[in-house]
Formats: C-alpha cells, sequence, structure tokens
C-alpha cells in the first residue's frame, strides 16, 4: 500500500517507522516542506532498501491510505481543504481534539467527535478512526509492556476498516474494530482520560490501552 501522512511531527515518526516495517510505500506531507524532508530522510536511514519521500500536496492524490496527523481542528480544515482529492479514499483521524489551553476538557460538543466532524468536512472520504489510543513514543517499536500495541479501529465503511487493519496488522500491531464511525466519542474521551493521567500515574507518555481477555 502507498500511506500518505499528512503532518511530519512526532506521530509521524512512529507512524511512519510502523508502515515501513509493515513493507508499504510513505509518503510525507507537511506544511513546513523542510520538516517532511528530514523525517522522510530519518525514517530511510533507519529503514534501508524503504520506499519513503516527501510529497508536494498536488502528489497526496496517489495513495491508498492518508493518514491526518494534525492537530484539531486543523485535520478537519485540511480535510475540507482536500475534500475532493480525498472523495472515495480511506481518510484516517488519529486526532485527540483536547482543549490545551486548560487541559480540562475537549474543544468537540459531547457526542459530536472529532472524527465525525471530519467525515462532514469531507463527506465522500472513507473515515476511519485508529490510533489515537496508541502514544508516539511506543508506537515506535510498536510494543507495549511486552506485547503488540491494541489499535482502536472505528468507522462505517467495513472495507475501509479494513484497508486499516490490514496497515495495523502488517506494522505489527494487534487492531480491533470497534464499531462505527460514532465509537469515536468513546475513544476520544477515554484517551482524554489516558492523557490527564500521565502526570498523576507518573507514566511518562509511554503506556498504552489494552483489552485483555
Ligand atoms: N503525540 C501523540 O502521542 C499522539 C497520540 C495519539 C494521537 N495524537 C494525535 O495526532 C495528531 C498529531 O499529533 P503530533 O503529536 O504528531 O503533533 P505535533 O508533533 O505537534 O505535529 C503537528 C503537525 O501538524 C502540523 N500543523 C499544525 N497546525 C497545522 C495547520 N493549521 N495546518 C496544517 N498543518 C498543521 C504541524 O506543522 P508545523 O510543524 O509546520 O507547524 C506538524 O507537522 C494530533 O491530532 C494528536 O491529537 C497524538
Amino acid at each position: 500500500m502507498i500511506v500518505t501522512i499528512a503532518g511530519a511531527g512526532n506521530m509521524p515518526r512512529g507512524l511512519g517507522t510502523r508502515t515501513l516495517a509493515g513493507g508499504h510505500s510513505l509518503r510525507l506531507d507537511d506544511r513546513t516542506r523542510a520538516k517532511a524532508d528530514d523525517l522522510a530522510t530519518a525514517l530511510s536511514q533507519e529503514a534501508s532498501g524503504a520506499d519513503v519521500a516527501s510529497a508536494d500536496e498536488g502528489a497526496v492524490a496517489d495513495f491508498d491510505i492518508v493518514v491526518l496527523a494534525l492537530p484539531y481542528p486543523a485535520g478537519r480544515d485540511v480535510a475540507a481543504a482536500w475534500a475532493g482529492v480525498l472523495s472515495g479514499k480511506v481518510v484516517v483521524d488519529i486526532s485527540n481534539p483536547v482543549d490545551f489551553s486548560t487541559f480540562d476538557s475537549l474543544v468537540v460538543e459531547p457526542g459530536t467527535p472529532a472524527a465525525e466532524q471530519i467525515a462532514a468536512a469531507a463527506p465522500e472520504a472513507r473515515v476511519v478512526k485508529a490510533f489515537n489510543t496508541t502514544f508516539a513514543g511506543p508506537l515506535v517499536t510498536g510494543r507495549g509492556a511486552g506485547r503488540p500495541l491494541d489499535v482502536f479501529v472505528a468507522g462505517d465503511d467495513d472495507a475501509a476498516k479494513e484497508t486499516v487493519s490490514t496497515l495495523v496488522t502488517s506494522a505489527g500491531l494487534r487492531a480491533l474494530d470497534v464499531g462505527p464511525l460514532r465509537r469515536a466519542r468513546e475513544l476520544e474521551s477515554f484517551q482524554f482520560l489516558h492523557m490527564a493521567s500521565q502526570e498523576r500515574l507518573g507514566l511518562n507518555w509511554s503506556s498504552s490501552i489494552a483489552i485483555l481477555p
């Protein structure tokens, strides 16, 4: 698969590492082109022979999956701007729409998750919520507490969820289909609890959320 990641921050480093570990091609797009160039160079040095490159915005049409690794609401705004290109495409929303000015609530209204706002902004895109509960650091190895990280996958398009789950599994992670896109409400709220508990529980952003039998 060709995976395009919009953004070149912390999450693209982890997601990019996992994507390349799964044997996929990776394209990186960032509004600061030099950041995408630098990350592409770093990832290619870590995975010799991997197909990874930075991409112009105009090149984002050539992909199987696009991951919006941008803060919310920037991800929503980019989805709206790219709505034509994203038509019929699998779009992964990884965002946690936390109000970072207070770190006490989400910026979305209760019952209106970021994922549904992004789906509304690009109505022909096949939006899937995934990776919002995996912190960037643990994603680099893909493991936590000695086991593959769990990646919760929610969406209304079963084939799109299957495509994302294939990416997740090939990357050495465990995909858990948790139902329709509206489950993003719970995923975003639960991850907010996870984030807000980091300091209190002394977790240092290295923890993960898993479902154990
Ligand atoms: N970090 C985590 O552990 C983690 C875990 C799960 C989910 N997430 C979610 O993943 C997403 C990305 O997180 P991150 O940690 O990778 O963020 P980050 O390191 O802060 O990087 C953010 C990226 O978004 C770009 N950006 C910011 N505002 C933009 C705008 N208005 N238009 C276009 N691009 C913009 C930045 O570009 P510039 O550098 O040019 O400003 C940068 O490339 C967020 O939605 C976050 O909630 C993060």
